[in-house]
């Protein structure tokens, strides 16, 4: 059985202030709710902030991106050890990152395995674009992306890794894909490859999230397939109502 696990990605938005009153306000309802992991994803300069308010919680924080150097000269870049210590997860190759900051497969491969030496949780995101959904080819890309994503990863790493499964065309759009949807290509096109890759036991150790316009009203759609483990959540994690999210994904 797959622990449920729904991760808040709030992308840019709350400084330190904004972010470390936010947590205050929603980690008592948050910490509430059993048999699900949660986290929060701040932008870099509130994790402290945030960790600080959610340390003692059972809710975890989680970076939205990290370089694979352990350190040196990459300016403007945040190294997995940096994180080490209050992160526990990152999420890695997000369709924004790839598609304005020029993120690529091999990239996204060489932060997963730095993540996984510094014992951080990747949450490696996949997703096809509109076009690619409409010309029918989300079911070869997206399996591309997790085949190069997960190259060269030994079976007990590839089993501490999340993937959230989010069609770029569905997120911040209002128009999510149908549970159904989103179910089947969650299992074809990533729980199918990752048997491949890995084996039957660790591919259905793999917790694999939706993403892209997740509310509180459909996430219990989500969490009704047998492969959905979960959400990646962009808008609806920056409000109070998180918490009936997290609470309707839970049961
Ligand atoms: P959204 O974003 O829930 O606002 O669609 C999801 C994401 O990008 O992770």
């Amino acid at each position: 059985m797959r622990t449920p696990f729904v991760a808040g990605n709030w992308k840019m938005n709350k400084a330190p202030d904004a972010a470390a009153a936010f947590v205050r306000e929603i980690a008592p309802g948050l910490n509430a709710i059993d048999g699900i992991d949660i986290a929060v994803c701040p932008p870099f300069l509130a994790i402290p902030a945030v960790a600080q308010v959610l340390g003692g919680t059972t809710i975890g924080v989680g970076a939205q991106n990290m370089y694979y150097e352990a350190g040196g000269a990459y300016t403007g870049e945040i190294s997995p050890t940096m994180l080490q210590g209050l992160c526990r997860y990152v999420i890695l190759g997000h369709s924004e990152r790839r598609a304005l900051f020029g993120e690529t497969d091999e990239g996204v491969n060489k932060k997963i395995k730095a993540a996984l030496e510094y014992n951080l949780t990747p949450i490696v995101c996949v997703g096809e674009s509109l076009a690619q959904n409409e010309a029918g080819e989300t079911q070869s890309f997206v399996s591309g992306q997790v085949r190069a994503a997960f190259a060269g990863l030994d079976s007990w790493q590839a089993a501490v890794c999340v993937v959230a499964y989010e069609p770029i065309w569905a997120i911040g759009t209002g128009r999510s894909a149908t549970a159904q949807q989103a179910g089947e290509i969650i299992r074809t096109s990533v729980r199918d490859v990752l048997v491949n890759m890995f084996g039957n036991d660790t591919a259905q150790a793999i917790r694999i999230q939706y993403g892209g316009s997740v509310t509180e009203g459909n996430i219990a759609d989500y969490m009704g397939q047998p492969d959905i483990d979960g959400a990646l959540v962009g808008g609806a994690s920056l409000k109070a109502s998180f918490i009936d999210l997290v609470r309707a994904a839970a049961i």
